[in-house]
């Protein structure tokens, strides 16, 4: 034999035997506690009809998606897909110990916000991180979530604890990290910028791009424009309110995006699910049936400003 032919064995075994040790490592050590620094001055706005309100619209057409189940209600469900493992979408309803009423108004906000218990466990991040959510807005859903309305009555149900496989363990080990805790008091977008208030709905409050992007994998939850096909579509979304379904491009190519469109046409396909072209669109796509009239404004001008990716989603839509 060669000496280089050994030389060449020695580094493949070594690179084997490092494999096999991190794929070892992947499976039995314990995810990684996260530290917790909770937050000061929450101030959630209980019995605020006005605050009630808005924080039922931004939970009804953001948390519903994935936390409603059959009987209505925000108890949580089994997540039909099974890519991370066996995962449970948690109990959002007002149970003193299966639901929230475990947490207290401080720790709630560090899981939304950060993703992160505070026993330092990480969630699965299949839960959106809602760092830049407002404090404002946020405060409302927490008010919502801990009212009487009939969606968070209490319920007593208990989840089995979620049993990740190798790659749900490698993903939340490595890939998806925690959103970090806000220093400071997080501000709304100001009130005579449409276009930022528009990015401030479609990235921090309604996750547009993540389904709007490439690929879950690809996108960059941190700082959403760096996601790869930022609003291109393509990206096959699955399973959770109907069948695999690919995403559409967003921005304002004439042919393969949005570009022919107008802001009436947008607020249809956002609210009510109809194209333009009378096609109504897949039950994968959540509709956003209670923005206002300004808000599919603002998210409409914000879209006129995100870089024209020429990606043809209709036709591997079609070819599907
Ligand atoms: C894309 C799906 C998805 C969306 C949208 C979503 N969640 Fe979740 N959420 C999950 C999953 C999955 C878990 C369970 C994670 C785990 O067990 O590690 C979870 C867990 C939680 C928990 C932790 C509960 C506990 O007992 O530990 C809270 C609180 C929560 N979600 C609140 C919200 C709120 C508020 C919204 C809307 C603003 C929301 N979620 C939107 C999927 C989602
Ligand atoms: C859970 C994933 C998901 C989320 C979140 C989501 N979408 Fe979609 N969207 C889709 C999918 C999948 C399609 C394609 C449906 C079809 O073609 O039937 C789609 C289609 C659309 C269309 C139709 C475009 C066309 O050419 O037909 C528009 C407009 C749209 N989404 C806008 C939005 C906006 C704005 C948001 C956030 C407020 C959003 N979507 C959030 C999955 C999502």
């Amino acid at each position: 034999m060669s000496k280089l032919i050994k030389i060449l064995l020695w580094v493949v075994g070594g690179v084997a035997v490092l494999m096999a040790l991190v794929a070892t490592y992947n499976t039995l050590a314990p995810l990684p506690v996260h530290e917790v620094r909770l937050p000061e001055n929450v101030t959630i706005p209980y019995g605020d009809s006005l605050a009630l309100a808005e924080g039922a619209r931004i939970v009804s057409m953001s948390c519903t998606l994935c936390h409603r189940n059959q009987d209505g209600n925000l108890a949580g469900r089994p997540l039909p897909e099974k890519d991370f493992g066996d995962v449970y979408i948690a109990n959002l309803t007002n149970h003193p110990e299966a639901g929230l009423g475990k947490y207290t108004d401080e720790e709630l906000v560090h899981i939304i916000r950060t993703g992160i218990r505070p026993n330092g466990s990480q969630l699965v991040p299949i839960m959106p991180q809602f760092f830049r959510m407002s404090d404002e807005d946020l405060y409302r859903v927490i008010a919502y979530l801990r009212s009487d309305a009939p969606m968070v009555q209490p319920v007593e149900k208990y989840w089995p604890d979620n049993k990740l496989n190798f790659i749900g363990k490698a993903l939340t080990r490595w890939v998806f990290k925690p959103a970090p805790m806000p220093t400071g008091p997080v501000a709304p977008p100001p009130s005579d910028d449409l276009v930022a208030q528009g990015e401030y709905l479609a990235n921090a409050v309604y996750s547009c791009y993540q389904c709007h992007s490439a690929s879950f994998e690809t996108n960059n939850d941190h700082e959403p424009s760096l996601s790869q096909g930022y609003y291109g579509g393509g990206n096959p979304v699955g399973g959770l309110a109907g069948a695999l379904t690919i995403s559409a491009n967003l921005t304002m190519h004439p042919e393969h995006g949005l570009g022919a469109w107008t802001v009436e046409d947008f607020g249809k396909a956002i609210r009510e699910a109809r194209r333009p072209d009378g096609r109504m669109l897949s039950p994968t796509m959540p509709p956003f049936t209670s923005l206002t009239d300004d808000e599919v404004a603002a998210i409409w001008a914000f879209l006129q400003t995100v870089p024209i990716q020429d990606n043809d989603a209709r036709a591997a839509l079609a070819q599907q």
